[in-house]
């Protein structure tokens, strides 16, 4: 059977704007008491006051998800707040478009330590929380670059390759803990992330690629998050149009 999300607990990272406070107002929607993290307060403090607005239950912790330490103490504050957590979606991230030959190296890293050590991060902060309420969900926000790279993608590609490997092993590892772990892949989206406009897009993605609002990416977020126990782990959930 769907579960229900009503008192449930989600954290949802980079949930101040785009994709993530997309789905944490879509989850909040649905009676789940959302955690907000990212670094920009004002942009957090908006998600929640948009959800409170709604009568609807929301935290924000200003978390930098290359800080393991600041994530660990995020997720006590959630897990104290609202008595434990269920959900987690994997959803803070950073873009950088340039050549191996052209690009700054120093950039590249940053690439990897948010999108890929800042996953690893928020999972491993994650798991004693999910434990003790007896299992839940990790969804990664993943990317159609991860599964095959464009050329002037290789920080973002590479590290969407390394969340998709992750979802996989993690989800190997916590099978039997009732944990299910899956990759959601957007597709185009309308957000800060993306420099290029739609024009762009189609040249780069083909001209029958859904180029979508954040609001259309909810209704995956929130299949993922009901799917019963027992239902599916180790996947990659796709919104686009080609083959990844
Ligand atoms: N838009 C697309 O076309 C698209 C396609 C495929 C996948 N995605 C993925 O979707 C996810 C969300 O991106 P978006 O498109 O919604 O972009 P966005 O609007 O720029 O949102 C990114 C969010 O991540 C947060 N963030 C960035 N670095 C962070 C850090 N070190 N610690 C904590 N939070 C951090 C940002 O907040 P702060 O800067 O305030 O920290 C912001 O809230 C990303 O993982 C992205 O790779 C996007």
């Amino acid at each position: 059977m769907v579960e229900q999300l009503t008192g449930k607990v989600a954290v949802v990272t980079g949930a101040g704007r785009g994709i993530g406070r997309a789905v944490a107002i879509a989850y909040a929607g649905e009676g789940c008491a959302v955690c907000c993290f990212a670094r920009t307060e004002s942009e957090v403090a908006a998600t929640v006051s948009y959800v409170d607005g709604q009568d609807g239950k929301a935290m924000s912790r200003i978390t930098d998800v290359t800080d393991y330490g600041a994530v660990e103490k995020s997720f006590e504050t959630a897990s104290d707040t609202f008595g434990g957590v269920d959900i987690v979606v994997v959803n803070a991230g950073v873009s950088l478009n340039a050549t191996v030959e052209a690009g700054d190296a120093a950039e590249w890293q940053q690439v990897l330590h948010t999108n890929l050590v800042g996953a690893y991060h928020t999972a491993k902060a994650a798991i004693p929380h999910l434990k003790a309420r007896g299992g839940g969900k990790i969804i990664f926000i993943g990317s159609g670059l991860g599964h095959r790279g464009l050329p002037g993608t290789s920080a973002y590609a590479c590290s969407k390759a390394g969340v998709w490997s992750l979802t996989r092993i993690l989800a190997q590892e916590l099978i039997t803990e009732n944990i299910a772990v899956n990759e959601l892949i957007p597709g185009p989206v309308r957000t800060a992330i993306n420099k290029q406009d739609d024009e762009e897009l189609r040249a780069q993605l083909g001209r029958t690629e859904w180029i979508k609002s954040p609001e259309e990416v909810a209704p995956m977020a929130l299949f993922l998050a009901t799917q019963p126990d027992g239902g599916p782990t180790a996947q990659s959930f796709s919104l686009m149009r080609r083959d990844t």
